[in-house]
């Protein structure tokens, strides 16, 4: 089970309580700073977020891409050097 972004210690506890508040992704990840380092938590945040789950099975690429491509998600942390702007 996944259940933080590893690059910034948040847990998907504190990333589903900051949705339940109403705050959006881009929010959330600029709160928190996840999914601006490496990027591979994003599906599993997009997912926390949309379904308050904050254990989430390991997802294989395919179900990641299809969240990613649902969301419209750009991979915010895809771009190297992300995290230091
Ligand atoms: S695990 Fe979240 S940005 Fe790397």
């Amino acid at each position: 089970m996944v259940h933080r972004c590893v690059c910034f210690d948040v847990a998907f506890s504190q990333i589903a309580a900051l949705a339940a508040k109403g705050l959006s992704f881009d929010q959330i990840s600029a709160q928190t700073g996840c999914c601006r380092g490496c990027g591979m938590c994003e599906p599993y945040v997009r997912l926390v977020i949309s379904t308050g789950r904050t254990n989430v099975p390991l997802l294989s690429p395919q179900q990641a891409k299809k969240i990613m491509d649902e969301a419209g998600a750009r991979g915010v942390g895809s771009t190297p050097g992300h995290a230091n702007k």
